[in-house]
């Protein structure tokens, strides 16, 4: 069974990052600016946040974070995303979600810049992955395809399974594996036999936040195994898919942590080197 590294193709691509930053630098003059707008106190949010500040440090982008207690108004954070997007100096705007209860979470999406959104949540840029036009892809099943790549470059074909259907992962999963020439299913709660569909599958993506659904004879010989999940159990952190089992059988498997995780982060910084590179030309 091969276990797919995360922290090491990560680390890979933000070497990669890095020299083209550097590139980026000497044939521009500036570089490439990450604004992360962080509201309230989640422990959760203020990891991740930190997390992505450090890594944009390391390969050379300009980064900043804006913070806002939990009582600040819907107003106030419209009128910063405005300002940020007529930033020059701000490649990408990133907010950190989830937002409190009182702010519109959509309202504040749509605010963004389409052209600045590095998670790729706005309808324009989930139009245009979903049309196979030149989009932001959001982070994670960015990293879960490079990932995927990584050990079966030619996906012509294959039967995946996608495990959850969220915006945030499942959906942009889907249309990632679809541009592949995949024949993908997109399972959920209401699947009927989720064990049989996940059975038929060369490729199994789970993002359903179910700790340790997919099992062991769930899954076939020689399948590739990518398990989004962080659930938080009296046993640790565990992924949606039972990893002792599924090592047993997969042809390889993403480990909860250093799978999924660390490619999160470097993709986006390679989106805000991306939404740069596009308003340059
Ligand atoms: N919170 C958890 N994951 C994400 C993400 O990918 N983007 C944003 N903006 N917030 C998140």
């Amino acid at each position: 069974m091969i276990l797919i590294d995360g922290k090491k193709a990560a680390a890979e691509l933000r070497a990669e990052l890095k020299e083209e930053v550097a590139e980026l630098k000497s044939k521009h003059n500036k570089v490439p600016g990450l604004t992360v707008i962080l509201i309230g106190d989640l422990t959760p949010s203020q990891i991740y946040v930190r997390n992505k500040e450090k890594s944009a440090n390391e390969v050379g982008l300009k980064s900043e974070v804006i913070k806002y207690p939990d009582s600040v108004e819907e107003k106030t954070v419209l009128e910063k995303i405005q300002e940020l997007n007529s930033d020059e100096t701000v490649s990408g705007i990133l907010v950190q979600l989830p937002l409190p209860k009182h702010i519109d979470k959509q309202k504040v999406i749509e605010a963004i810049d389409p052209s600045k959104d590095v998670d790729g949540f706005h309808p324009m840029n989930v139009g245009n992955l979903s049309s196979g036009y030149e989009s932001s892809i959001p982070c994670t099943p960015l990293g879960c395809y490079l990932l995927i790549k990584k050990i079966e470059p030619n996906l012509s074909g294959k039967k995946a399974v996608v495990v959850g259907r969220s915006n945030l992962n499942g959906k942009p999963m889907t249309q990632l594996l679809l541009k592949e020439n995949c024949t993908v299913t997109i399972t959920h709660s209401k699947t009927k036999d989720l064990k049989a569909e996940c059975l038929e599958a060369d490729i199994i993506v789970a993002a359903v936040g179910i700790p340790e659904l997919v099992r062991g004879d769930w899954v076939k010989k020689d399948a590739i195994v990518i398990d989004v999940g962080i659930n938080k159990t009296d046993n640790g952190i565990v992924g949606d898919v039972h990893f002792d089992e599924v090592s047993k059988n997969a042809k390889a498997l993403t480990p909860v942590p250093g799978g999924v995780g660390p490619m999160t982060i470097a993709c986006l910084l390679k989106n805000t080197i991306n939404c740069f590179k596009r308003s340059q030309i």
